[in-house]
């Protein structure tokens, strides 16, 4: 029981059974948010700590639940607050942290590699919790448990990934986890949001929206990520969302029980009308409450699957 490594920091180094393991092993906790005491002392005495150096909501709050939930002690680093502004370098500031004894850190950084930098010059457990647009494997393994919960089998389902591909880390680690449980994935979003190397993935490349979208089993919208953006990949904001807006005219091109999915933040009216983010297909706050129970997973199987109180 547990992973082969110490990290978690793509979905493209975990094998099938791995993944499979992370999902029938959150599919037990989740029920642990459902108790009126919401604790298991799977993680007694083991110290986590939250390093992120990018905003977030959904991430850092739903590991920092899912550590507490574990009854693990949890430290949240605010880097604004922290030595990096007084020049310490991030292997100096990681080094001192794992010197109190800290047995896990999750990381999130807007350099790509980042994360991988400071797993192989870290003892600690290192999870990557978004680094540049590289990677989001624990958003890909609640999207994935998700999309398992409603749909049951990846076999042949067709999901369609739209927008903003090229600074989706999202996009990146969905691709990895889908194709790798036998889904088809599709692409679709302007041409300067798709990476043409993303063809040889494996993945449909498309550039019409309502073509995409025709037939599909689930829809995941991504966020146009205007802060990674140098400002010259569309128009503006109101023609992408003529062209490439999912709303509920489009939405009737997909299947009639088709999962809309979005990892959030959403750009209301830009990638995703309200109508479709509030309406009957939308599993959005779904993939949040399924974000807990996927990081207690992940956290519990990077410790190796053992409490300190099992393993006496
Ligand atoms: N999905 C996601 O990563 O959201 P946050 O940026 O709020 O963590």
């Amino acid at each position: 029981m547990g992973l082969k490594s110490k990290d978690l920091l793509t979905l493209h180094a975990l094998s099938v059974e791995e993944i499979i393991e992370i999902l029938d092993t959150a599919k037990s906790f989740k029920e642990v948010g459902q108790r009126p005491i919401k604790k298991v002392p799977a993680l007694r005495g083991k110290t986590v700590v939250n390093l992120f150096f990018e905003p977030s909501t959904r991430t850092r709050t739903s590991f920092e639940l899912a550590a507490k939930r574990l009854s693990a002690d949890v430290v949240n680093f605010t880097a604004s607050a922290s030595s990096l502004v007084k020049g310490e370098c991030l292997l100096d500031t990681v080094s001192n942290i794992e010197a109190m004894n800290v047995h896990t850190i999750i990381m999130r950084h807007s350099c790509s590699g980042a994360v991988g930098l400071v797993a192989k010059n870290s003892k600690a457990s290192v999870i990557n919790a978004g680094d540049g647009t590289h990677a989001h494997p624990t958003q890909g393994l609640l999207d994935l448990y998700t999309i398992r919960e409603y749909k049951k089998s990846f076999t042949d389902l067709i999901v369609t990934l739209v927008g903003d591909i090229t600074h989706s880390r999202v996009a990146r680690s969905n691709i990895r986890g889908l194709l790798k449980l036998g889904a088809k994935v599709r692409i679709v979003g302007p041409a300067t949001l798709i990476p043409k190397s993303f063809a040889k993935l494996g993945v449909e490349v498309y550039y019409r929206l309502e073509e995409a979208i025709a037939g599909a089993d689930v829809i995941n919208i991504l966020r146009i990520q205007l802060e990674r953006q140098d400002g010259h990949c569309f128009p503006s904001a109101r023609e992408y969302a003529h062209l490439y807006g999912v709303n509920a005219r489009r939405l009737k091109l997909a299947k009639p029980d088709v999962l809309i999915m979005h990892p959030g933040p959403m750009n209301r009216g830009i990638e995703i009308s309200p109508r479709v983010a509030d309406g009957p297909n939308a599993v959005i706050l779904d993939q949040v409450t399924n974000g807990v129970a996927v990081r207690m997973a992940v956290l519990y199987l990077l410790s190796g699957g053992e409490s300190d109180e099992n393993s006496d």
